[in-house]
């Protein structure tokens, strides 16, 4: 089928590039030629990884070749599904759907990759809400198992059955979330990394420390600091934010640490420096 996806960010080249890998026909757009470049670039890497390793069984070249990009969105029209995936930002989110609502078919399925905008929020935007849907992927896209669907009120139950077939034939495993703040993964994750930044804040023990007791003790790939330099501090400020303000919870409130860490620029592994340095 044709798919397309919106957003050429880390998020949007795995969902890209796992589409393509599942064998349907890929439009990426994007507003900025740089974006579509790196990720052309890094989906390639990805793919000769996986490749290498024998997890995908074909040629690097044949999945590329699945893959259009373009900063041409009406290249999209026609496509089955489209996958949202651009920047957090409910106005950014808003523009674009009036765009989709030209493009879109009366049958496309059309998901939002947010993690933690509103789907019923952002359904108000969407010409047929009832074939709007979250589907929430993680970092990196082409190795974590989970997609997160997210179910609105004006959801159809058609929409639904089709968001499960689809993340089921991209070899993932679906969980399904009512639209509440945070949906399931963030409402846990977030305190975590909060609480993780407390300790370090109130001087219990070092950064090294905290991360290896969650690595070594809970059996974590990565300890949460280095897992919140990994995400990006900017969006693990902004997911808090959004839950703080929601929730009206203490256990949500972001810490001064956070705030000033991102607000000097240190936004984690993408620019060099967070809570590591790198
Ligand atoms: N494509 C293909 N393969 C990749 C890859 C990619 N993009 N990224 C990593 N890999 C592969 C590596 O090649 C490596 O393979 P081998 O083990 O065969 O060598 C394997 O994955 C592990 O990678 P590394 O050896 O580099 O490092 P690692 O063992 O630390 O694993 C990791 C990296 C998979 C990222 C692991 O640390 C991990 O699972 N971390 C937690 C990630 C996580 O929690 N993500 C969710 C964040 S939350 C989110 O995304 C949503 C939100 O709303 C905030």
């Amino acid at each position: 089928m044709k798919v397309t996806v919106i957003g050429a960010g880390t998020m949007g080249r795995g969902i890209a590039q796992v589409f393509a890998q599942a064998g349907n026909q890929v439009i990426l757009s994007d507003v900025y030629e740089k974006a579509l470049d790196t990720a052309l670039k890094e989906i390639r890497k990805s793919l000769d990884k996986l490749h290498a390793k024998g997890l995908i069984k074909e040629s690097p070249d044949t999945v590329m070749a699945r893959i259009k990009t373009t900063m041409d969105l009406k290249e999209g029209t026609g496509s089955e599904v489209f996958v949202e995936a651009v920047l957090e930002r409910f106005d950014i989110k808003e523009k674009l759907y009036g765009q989709l609502n030209e493009l879109a078919g009366n049958n496309s399925l059309i998901a939002s990759n947010t993690s933690s905008i509103s789907i019923n929020a952002l359904s108000a935007a969407i010409r047929r809400p009832e074939n709007f849907i979250g589907l929430h992927f993680f970092n990196p896209v082409p190795v974590m198992k989970l997609v997160e669907i997210i179910r609105g009120e004006r959801t159809s139950e058609e929409t639904l059955k089709r968001s499960l077939d689809i993340v089921k034939n991209l070899g993932k495993d679906p969980v399904t979330s009512k639209d509440f703040p945070g949906f399931i993964s963030n409402r846990i994750l977030m305190p975590l990394i909060r609480e993780a930044t407390l300790t370090l804040e109130q001087g219990v023990a070092t950064k090294e420390d905290i991360d290896k007791t969650l690595k070594l003790g809970m059996n974590h790939p990565m300890g949460p600091l280095e897992l919140a330099d990994f995400i990006g501090l900017d969006v693990v400020y902004d997911i808090m934010r959004v839950l703080y303000a929601e929730f009206g919870d203490p256990r949500f409130m972001p810490p001064v640490t956070l705030r000033n860490l991102v607000s000097s620029g240190k936004l984690g592994r993408k620019n060099g420096e967070g809570f590591y340095r790198y």
